[in-house]
């Protein structure tokens, strides 16, 4: 039982599933790091457990899998509260109060051990317990005591920093929760008197995030609903907002599809081996709702921690895939589109046949053309050579690499200001001299690289020649 598969997080967001489906409107991780013998605990203020319930709740299997619940249960194996608590800890407090009526109960594994029976503790509930005098009118409060695994007696286990992390991580799972939404009032979560945050992996605040439509469909008896976001350029996004938004794991896998089941997160970052995880669907991220009568077919764990979408669904799922891919995909080529098909004075240009693509030189380039032009038709063809040379060695794997881990650390190479003033000069005598006029020199030469990224110093440059714009 122990060995499940639980890990802090998943264990914690057990506990507190169960701390929801009563009723809580606040819940409590409270965490003694520092003492000798560490503990944590849970409190709830939901409507607690009369003796007899907790005692029934105590009972691995307490309850049966294939009995009907209300859509708000987030249980169904009557195993999480046992399982879940012994993942982390070898010794299980349950102190509960039912309109008043206190009861407490304890799992020790040593004492099971040494007895080797089964045999459930029923301590005075007026005991004391750690954290006990916190408990209101009603409300449960869940000790783990004897963490052997968290923090092992004699080692230096790094139970402050695991906290942290389980943190994050509940901050995802219940964001729906912490936020509030209509129907279901907001719930708050502290973790040692701190707030829990909602983090919302859509980040719906944000209104360069795309927002698809809501998608239904049944299942039986229940409905299923699907949305597709598809996150901002990190263009869009400070550096900070970015950062946050990719999660600890980035962008890459944290695509694909977030199944909420009763609105809390089961599983997410996995296209259900669908399609890949790839670098243009990096920004794809897709909401599943499914309804707690549906986790036979979805085959929902022990652990909430996973789920598999049944194969009538999957179909569903690729074409949603196909599109949202495509919205994604845009999101990114645009910019490239862009970049290439305004900037009429390109110092690359972009070739596609059929299926191959290839970025070539422009011959066209003033720099270019003034540049062949002084040279002899021997230093022609050794200029050919070189330019083929460049343009079949472009980095293109590296450059793909980079940009997919981190696009926003990539930049072109700097020009020292006195290069740029000339080939500047240069390029618009060269311009006005073919007939342009000066304001569309600016415009053309605004959407050029280099001139783009070095707009105010070229825009000074410009100036300082031919004078200040029409319109300032
Ligand atoms: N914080 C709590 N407040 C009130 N009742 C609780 C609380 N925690 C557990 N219970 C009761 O104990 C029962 C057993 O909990 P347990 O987590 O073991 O199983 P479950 O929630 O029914 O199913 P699952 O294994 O899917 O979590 C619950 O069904 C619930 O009735
Ligand atoms: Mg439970």
């Amino acid at each position: 039982m122990r060995d499940i598969g639980y890990s802090i997080d998943t264990a914690l967001a057990d506990i507190i599933d169960n701390s929801l489906a009563s009723g809580a409107s606040e819940i409590d991780l409270l965490a003694d790091t520092s003492s000798d013998d560490p503990k944590i605990a849970i409190l709830d203020n939901g409507q607690g457990m009369t003796f007899e319930e907790l005692v029934a709740a105590m009972r691995p299997g307490s309850r049966n899998p294939l009995e009907e619940r209300t859509g708000r249960d987030l249980g169904r194996f009557g195993l999480g509260l046992k399982t879940a608590s012994f993942s982390q800890c070898r010794r299980l407090t349950v102190i509960t109060v039912r309109k008043g009526v206190r009861s407490a109960a304890i799992w020790d594994l040593d004492f099971v051990a040494e007895r080797n029976k089964w045999l459930v503790q029923i301590p005075d509930p007026l005991e004391r317990h750690p954290w006990a005098e916190q408990l209101g009118n009603q409300g449960t409060l869940v000790i783990w005591e004897s963490l052997d695994r968290l923090a092992p007696k004699g080692e230096r286990g790094d139970l402050v920093r695991a906290l942290d992390l389980a943190r994050e991580h509940l901050e995802l799972v219940f964001h729906r929760f912490l936020t509030g939404e209509r129907g279901w009032p907001r719930v708050r979560m502290r973790l040692n008197n701190r707030d829990l945050q909602p983090f919302d992996p859509f980040n719906q605040g944000n209104p360069a995030t795309i927002i698809g439509p809501m998608e239904e469909f049944r299942s039986g008896v229940h409905t299923v609903t699907i949305q597709c976001f598809t996150l901002p350029h990190h263009k869009k996004l400070s550096v900070d907002e970015w950062e946050r938004n990719g999660g600890r794991a980035g962008y890459l896998k944290n695509q694909g599809f977030y199944v909420y089941r009763a609105r809390r997160l089961i599983i997410h970052g996995t296209w259900f081996g669908l399609v890949r995880q790839t670098e243009l669907t990096k920004l794809a991220r897709v909401k599943i709702d499914i309804p707690t009568g549906l986790d036979a077919e979805w085959k929902i764990d022990v652990k909430k921690a996973s789920a598999q979408p049944p194969f009538k669904v999957r179909e569903r799922l690729r074409r949603i895939i196909d599109t949202i891919g495509a919205t994604s995909k845009r999101v990114y080529t645009a910019r490239g589109r862009k970049l290439i098909s305004d900037a009429r004075l390109p110092v690359w240009n972009r070739h596609q046949d059929k299926n191959e693509i290839s970025y070539r030189l422009n011959p066209e380039h003033p720099l270019l053309v003034h540049f062949l032009a002084g040279l002899s038709d021997e230093q022609k063809v050794e200029f050919d050579r070189l330019a083929l040379l460049i343009e079949a060695s472009i980095p293109m794997e590296s450059l793909y690499a980079d940009m997919g881990a981190e696009p926003e650390n990539i930049k072109s190479t700097d020009i020292p200001e006195d290069t740029l003033r000339e080939i500047a000069h240069f390029t618009a005598e060269n311009l006005i001299s073919s007939g342009t006029s000066l304001d569309e020199v600016r415009l053309m030469m605004q959407v050029t690289e280099p001139f783009r990224s070095n707009w105010a110093v070229t825009e000074g440059i410009l100036d300082e020649r031919y004078g200040g714009s029409k319109d300032e």
